[in-house]
């Protein structure tokens, strides 16, 4: 314990996050102060730091609130990374007897935008200040740089911003190429930071849920890539790994290709002639943040049917005894594939690029409408910049969305950009024939195959909707509009029309 009273910046909150982000603003030259709930872990923390860490002396712990918020100088900057919802307004209120006018506390896990937004009302109203920042890139972008997404006042954000800007992911300005070779007690000072200020309250939240349900998707797509490999192409883990590590060199190159090989590549600790992956059962867990995307989707009326796929996936792969008992019943068509291996690899590569263009495509309308609703101004080119590094999809093809939007900061869907236009004008016919392959061999590709349908969907003029639309006026009344009238004029007829006139609404 210590009584030094003029840190930088406080931490409550020491799981492996709270760590890492400790020791990464303490590397930055900041001097951190540090409280944890239950004592122990927090001497245990601070022990090991001054026995471990080139920026030991830039640590301090408290074992009471009070002492910890009187060291840190004013206005106090706290960041909170502990449990979500109702641990998050806990800590809140235990920490406002001790905070004073302009303090800021700063919310670095994955909240729920509304009860950010909130919070930031209820905070604001006492004289005090609420950042809801996202922060992205696990214990290891903890550590070395995450991507952080805040939200909240201007004036927060003016003092949050150094060491914000210190601590997140940096990229080459030009290249938009991440700077990765960090190391303890040395931390890149150079580039472009993975952060910047995204706009008052929940903005920062949501956008990190985004990136969340982004991260969804492309994870189910990779699954889907690695399945049919496994499935129809027969191959084992580790052709499929060196399949992943050559799509690395390219377009796709992104942490999560990068992983996905190293995963695949994994020897069975337990026995060495196997693959780790081949013994990991199929079910796939989740906290909540790509479900949150996709209600969030269903309430805006955004078509981001994509990113619910992914989430239907994982509770699909939750039901492990019913699909094991179905399986024994419901048959499906034999896998039979008969045709060249590597131009097939070659059109699933393609297939997955052109669904994870529909992903962002998706993500990006989703926040574009979601700034109309909560009168945010967000800047899309900005925060395909910042998912560049740090973050859990930072990608080389971010850099594309990045110039999408500089050009056209009006765009009305990614997919209509030059580039990505003429990406999937490119990828279709491959996409389209791995699609079908998957159909005649009963193998389940949902994102893959929702992602197509998003395409196209989106590409044709007319939809089957005036049927639709027919059926409703059928049997509810609900009129229609007509193509030969101006939009907004509603029709109604009693079907079926037995002479009796079609009325104006
Ligand atoms: C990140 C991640 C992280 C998330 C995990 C687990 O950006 O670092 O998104 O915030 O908590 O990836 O998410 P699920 O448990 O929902 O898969």
């Amino acid at each position: 314990m210590n009584t030094k009273a003029s840190s930088d910046i406080g931490l409550v909150g020491l799981a492996v996050m709270g760590q890492n982000l400790v020791l990464n603003m303490a590397d930055h030259g900041y001097s951190v102060s540090v409280f944890n709930r239950t004592t122990s872990k927090m001497t245990a923390f601070v022990e090991r730091v001054r026995k471990e860490e080139p920026s030991s002396e830039r640590v301090y712990g408290y074992d009471t609130l009070e002492a910890f918020v009187d060291s840190i100088n004013r206005p106090r900057k706290i960041i909170l990374l502990v449990q979500a919802g109702r641990g998050t307004d806990a800590t809140i209120d235990s920490l406002l007897p001790y905070l004073q006018e302009g303090d800021i506390v700063i919310d670095g896990g994955n909240a729920h935008w509304m009860d950010t937004i909130r919070r930031e009302k209820e905070i604001r109203a006492r004289g005090l200040h609420f950042i809801g920042s996202g922060v992205s890139g696990g214990e290891l972008g903890a550590r070395f740089g995450p991507a952080l997404m805040p939200g909240g006042s201007e004036e927060a954000w003016a003092s949050l911003r150094p060491i914000w800007e210190a601590i997140a992911a940096k990229v080459d300005p030009d290249t938009g190429k991440p700077y990765e070779d960090y190391e303890p007690g040395k931390p890149i000072t150079q580039g472009t930071p993975c952060t910047t200020h995204l706009g008052p309250d929940g903005a920062g939240h949501y956008v990190k849920m985004v990136h969340n349900g982004i991260e969804y998707i492309d994870m189910q797509l990779i699954c889907e890539s690695y399945f049919l490999m496994k499935e129809l192409l027969q191959m084992q883990a580790d052709e499929i790994a060196a399949v992943f590590r050559d799509w690395n060199q390219g377009v796709l190159d992104s942490y999560l290709i990068e992983i996905t090989a190293d995963i695949l590549a994994q020897r069975d600790p337990r026995d060495d002639s196997r693959f780790l992956v081949d013994r990991v059962l199929d079910t796939a867990g989740q906290k909540g943040t790509g479900k949150w995307t996709s209600v969030s989707a269903l309430d805006l009326g955004v078509p981001a049917n994509a990113m619910a796929e992914a989430v239907f996936a994982r509770f699909l792969s939750a039901l492990k005894e019913e699909r094991v008992a179905a399986s024994r019943v419901l048959k499906g068509p034999g896998v039979a594939f008969d045709g060249d291996r590597d131009t097939f690899i070659e059109l699933i590569r393609q297939a997955l690029y052109s669904s994870k263009i529909c992903a962002y495509a998706q993500g990006f309308s989703l926040m574009n409408e979601a700034q109309k609703e909560f009168n945010w101004q967000l800047n899309f080119g900005t925060i395909a910049m910042l998912f560049r590094g740090g973050c859990i999809i930072r990608a080389r093809f971010l850099q594309k969305i990045t110039d999408a939007y500089r050009n056209d900061p009006e765009l009305a869907n990614l997919m209509l950009d030059p580039h990505f236009r003429q990406a999937l004008h490119d990828g279709q016919s491959a996409w389209r024939e791995v699609v079908a392959a998957a159909a005649v061999n009963g193998v389940a590709v949902p994102a893959l195959m929702s992602a197509l349908a998003y395409f196209d969907g989106y590409r044709i003029a007319v939809l089957p909707a005036n049927l639709l639309q027919a059926q409703r006026d059928y049997f509810g009344a609900h009129s229609y509009e007509r193509t030969d009238e101006q939009r907004g004029r509603s029709f109604h007829v009693d079907w079926p029309v037995d002479g009796r006139p079609e009325i104006e609404l």
